[in-house]
């Protein structure tokens, strides 16, 4: 073998003691899709998906269809059909703030309830969390957080900047091997996420055919309507205990139609952030009166002039 072994500390995907079952794979006697429902509950985590997410219908629907081959495959094992998981590693692809991260953490809990990893927690990286700055580096820091991934999802944001295909010595390549070798040979205890831009990661694959052949699942994240953008600023709004006053959601639509043609446009992210900043003004224009007393749908609710004092309705070059 031309490159080295990597072994992870703490993440051998040999049991420490010979009868024990496979940490990924514990004993069960299931026979049935409901006795596997029954004992993961993923059914939760299945329905907090569905409602908690607004649009995104194919992207819910390659979960259920994931999640449904997982069922099937641990009853594949527990009846000796199979030995090993499945590889489970995914591409998700799709323009910021569309929910890649989100989706991934439920990923994670699913895959946990199931069994196929220990812990079922989502480490987020970039290239900067792998690739040192000089020779040397790249490997320990790979191996760390690899180290801190395992048991869990490992979600690599952006991963194609990990090549860089006009610098032959760029030390990504150096994580890409280390990393291709942990998705071989402990995929018992680790998922990985690629995550980023399409058409990139389209590129990313057709010059890394290893990388491409250990990836399971393509998931394709949409941009969202105006219309999801705005259901996601209801559902958002009310988490923090807030609202829109009336008619207030017509004048965030007309926000949302002058923001998604706008430079750094970021979906949900710039939802988010919209109403981040009306939150901010509400607080300025209750804390200017003094004396008031501030009841509870003064402190609640959110007014057009929140909106509209947005710098999108002062730019006139849309
Ligand atoms: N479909 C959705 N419904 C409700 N909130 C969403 C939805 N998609 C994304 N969000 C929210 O938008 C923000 C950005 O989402 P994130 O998952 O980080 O996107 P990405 O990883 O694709 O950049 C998060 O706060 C997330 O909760
Ligand atoms: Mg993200």
């Amino acid at each position: 073998m031309s490159t080295p072994m990597y072994n992870i500390p703490g993440a051998n995907p040999v049991s420490p003691s010979a009868q024990a079952p496979e940490p990924s794979a514990p004993a069960s006697t299931a026979r049935t899709v409901a006795q596997v429902l029954q004992e993961s509950r993923i059914d939760e985590v299945l329905d907090e998906l569905e409602r908690d997410l607004v649009g995104l219908a194919p992207v819910k629907q390659r979960i259920r269809d994931i999640a449904a081959l997982l069922v099937i495959d641990k009853l594949r094992m527990n009846l000796g059909l199979q030995a090993e998981n499945p590889s489970l590693h995914m591409s998700f692809t799709g323009n910021p703030g569309t929910g890649k991260t989100t989706v991934a953490m439920r990923m994670a809990e699913i895959l946990f309830r199931l069994g196929y990893v220990r812990k079922g927690h989502l480490v987020a990286v970039t290239r900067d969390d792998l690739v040192g700055q000089y020779i040397g580096h790249t490997a320990p820091k790979t191996k760390e957080i690899l180290k801190k991934a395992m048991g869990g999802v490992l979600f690599i944001d952006e991963a194609y900047y990990l090549y860089r295909p006009d610098n032959e010595r760029d030390y990504g390549q150096e994580a890409i091997e280390i990393l291709l070798q942990v998705m071989e040979n402990q995929r018992n205890d680790l998922v990985v996420i690629l995550a980023g831009y399409k058409d990139r990661m389209d590129t990313f694959f057709q010059s890394n055919p290893g990388m491409s052949s250990r990836i399971a699942h393509h998931l394709d994240f949409p941009d969202y309507s105006v219309d999801e953008l705005g259901r996601i600023a209801q559902m958002m709004l009310a988490k923090q205990h807030y609202r829109f006053d009336d008619g207030v959601a017509d004048v965030f639509t007309q926000y949302l139609k002058r923001r998604v043609q706008m430079p750094h446009f970021a979906n949900a992210r710039s939802v988010r952030n919209a109403l981040d900043r009306a939150r901010l003004r509400q607080a300025s224009r209750l804390f200017a009166d003094r004396e008031r007393e501030l009841t509870a749908e003064d402190l609640t609710t959110l007014t057009a002039a929140d909106i509209l004092a947005s710098r999108v309705f002062q730019e006139s070059s849309v």
